[in-house]
């Protein structure tokens, strides 16, 4: 039975709870934040784009019209669970239909979470070239609400000079293979609210809440603030007991809130830096004048000069651990685990020569129909069989109540971010970096035993080179649950697998596809039934076909035929996008 304050505040919330709608023309301009000037994706003419703002329990509906005329799109919302709504998750061919140009696509689901979130394009690497905004959810009863007289949101990124298609092109040809031993592009300028210099107005004497994202596509970033603290109260959506850090090591997707208590006095203005990773850089690929550092100003008097950035943030080591932000719940670890799956994390040379990432050896390439779309049509005897999902999406089918323990040994010496849609899991093991040249550290046998009484809980944590984590979710939300690295060059070269989440209760859900989703598959010719190759009837289990290796297209040949020694810089109009190469379906080219 509920209690009486219990029904009380679910009156409340019904009767504030709003529709927000958001209609988005998704589109190119022109953007120069680090004085460069290039294409940007972005939203009704404007970039950066706009944020999400909500309030629990709200519904959020965007409205997405893709005007990129050269593009396809797709709009994931990072961190956000989708319990009982996973066909508004947003990656492409994974639970929807990419969106082709001059075509809409409704997204629409209710926001059950609070915290600090993000929305990102879901396909081709789109969000490095700017399709990324924050997305905050507010929470009346949050535990740090009444003491916070402003909140500020901050995001940190990467950026390049280049467009995404080029430089995966690039990234996966064999050019780069031989020539660089496949080294990931190496952005050309950090920002700080998608700009540098930004000035943050600051009162004295008050307590700010800064809300901190790093919305890039690889580097992993050092922030500070001159002379101020930051008492950290959440991390990834997860509200934590008050912990405070002079520096804050936030990996590509990862969120933290932070209280900054401003000075009595206002006498002079502090600098705020951000600062790349470079030992995620391959050595040799490192332009020489690249600058890592952003800066931006806590200002309390504009009259009063501005000092200057510390010329390198002096990383500190302790900033790296995030184990120390215990979850303000203190839920103790999931259990008993009915599942144990190692997932070995490697790089290697296919025969195509291109450097492809994987999960125990498999490389993921995308389906033929969208994976959500085979579980729905499934008859219900095959959908717990994951051979209809086909291998090369890495499909793993978990049954509803399991707590599964995803052993995670990374056999590459570069960090990786890791993302689960879906859920927020338990950091139930993780350690540093392992020795330079493997092989990676072991994760140790009885790693459940030494658990941390109330682990740290997040959607993106950052496995270090030649090391490993141990991570733990109770299968709960029934869709389909894409993990994956949250470099984007790493989606690219396939370093991505799918969760078959309790798909017998799936289906069960009764989900309404709605006409807009149906209506950009139909004009692609991509199925909407079927196993992963398309076939249904009687040939559910016959995945005669399944692609191993990428469709390599113009990868690589374009870069070797038409600039054999340029490395990135082939935009043939940098302001006008529309007249470059680009492939017109990002996923979706060869096939039909
Ligand atoms: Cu933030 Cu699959 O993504």
């Amino acid at each position: 039975m509920l209690s009486r304050i219990t029904l009380l505040a679910l009156q409340v919330l019904a009767i504030s709870a709003k529709t927000i709608t958001y209609n988005w023309d998704v589109d190119w301009v022109s953007a120069s934040p680090d004085g460069f000037l290039r294409p940007a994706v972005g939203i009704n003419g404007q970039w950066p784009c706009p944020s999400i703002m909500a309030d629990v329990g709200d519904r959020v509906v965007v409205k997405v019209h893709n005007c990129l005329v050269n593009e396809t799109t797709a709009i994931h919302f990072h961190g956000i669970f989708q319990q009982g709504s996973n066909q508004m998750d947003g990656p492409a061919m994974v639970t929807q239909c990419p969106i082709p140009p001059g075509e809409s696509f409704t997204y629409d689901f209710m926001i059950k979470q609070t915290g600090t979130y993000w929305w990102h394009a879901h396909v081709g690497g789109q969000y490095l070239d700017g399709l990324r905004g924050p997305l905050i959810i507010h929470d009346p009863e949050a535990p740090f609400v009444k003491e916070i007289d402003e909140e500020i949101v901050l995001t940190v990124s990467d950026w390049y000079h280049e467009q995404a298609p080029y430089l995966i092109q690039y990234f996966q040809s064999g050019l780069n293979e031989d020539l660089h031993g496949g080294s990931e592009p190496v952005p050309n300028a950090t920002l700080i609210n998608e700009a540098q210099n930004v000035h943050f107005p600051i009162k004295p004497n008050k307590s700010y809440l800064f809300r901190v994202i790093n919305m890039g596509g690889f580097a992993a970033q050092y922030l500070q603030f001159g002379e101020h603290d930051m008492d950290v109260v959440e991390v990834d959506g997860v509200y934590t007991k008050r912990h405070r850090v002079s520096q804050l090591f936030v990996a590509a997707a990862q969120r933290y809130s932070v209280i900054v208590k401003s000075k009595r006095n206002a006498t002079q203005n502090f600098a705020i830096t951000a600062s790349m990773n470079e030992d995620m850089f391959d050595e040799g690929v490192i332009p020489v004048n690249l600058n890592p550092l952003v800066t931006g100003w806590l200002v309390y008097d504009e009259t009063k000069p501005l000092p200057p950035s510390p010329p390198a943030i002096n990383y500190d080591g302790k900033s790296q651990n995030d184990i120390k932000f215990i979850p303000l719940d203190m839920q103790k670890p999931l259990g008993p685990v009915t599942k144990q799956i190692p997932l070995n994390v490697n790089f290697s040379q296919n025969v195509q020569n291109q450097n492809r990432g994987s999960f125990n050896n498999i490389s993921f390439i995308a389906p033929k129909v969208p994976t959500l779309y085979t579980a729905l049509s499934a008859p219900a005897e095959l959908v717990n069989n994951p051979l209809i999902y086909g291998n090369n999406t890495n499909p793993i089918v978990l049954k509803m109540g399991e707590v599964v323990d995803l052993l995670i040994t990374n056999y590459d010496g570069g960090a990786h971010p890791f993302h689960l849609h879906g859920h927020s899991f338990q950091v139930i093991a993780r350690s540093g970096a392992g020795p330079d040249n493997g092989p990676p550290l072991t994760i140790p046998k009885n790693y459940s035993k030494n658990a941390p009484d109330a682990p740290l809980r997040r959607d993106t944590i950052l496995i270090y080179g030649n090391g490993y984590a141990v991570i733990r979710f109770k299968v709960d939300n029934p869709g389909i649950t894409l993990f994956h690295c949250h470099i984007e060059w790493h989606v690219e070269a396939g370093l991505t697998m799918v969760f078959i989440e309790a798909p017998t209760e799936l289906q069960k859900l009764g989900l309404v596809i709605p006409d807009s989703h149906k209506d950009v598959c139909n004009k692609q010719g991509i199925h909407m039934k079927g196993n992963a190759m398309g076939r249904s009837g009687g040939s559910w289990l016959d995945l005669t076909g399944t692609p191993t290796l990428p469709d390599i297209d113009d990868w690589g040949a374009l870069i070797e035929s038409a600039q054999p020694t340029t490395v990135p810089g082939a935009n043939p109009d940098p302001v006008n996008p529309k007249v470059r190469r680009s492939r017109v379906a990002r996923f979706t080219d060869s096939w039909v």
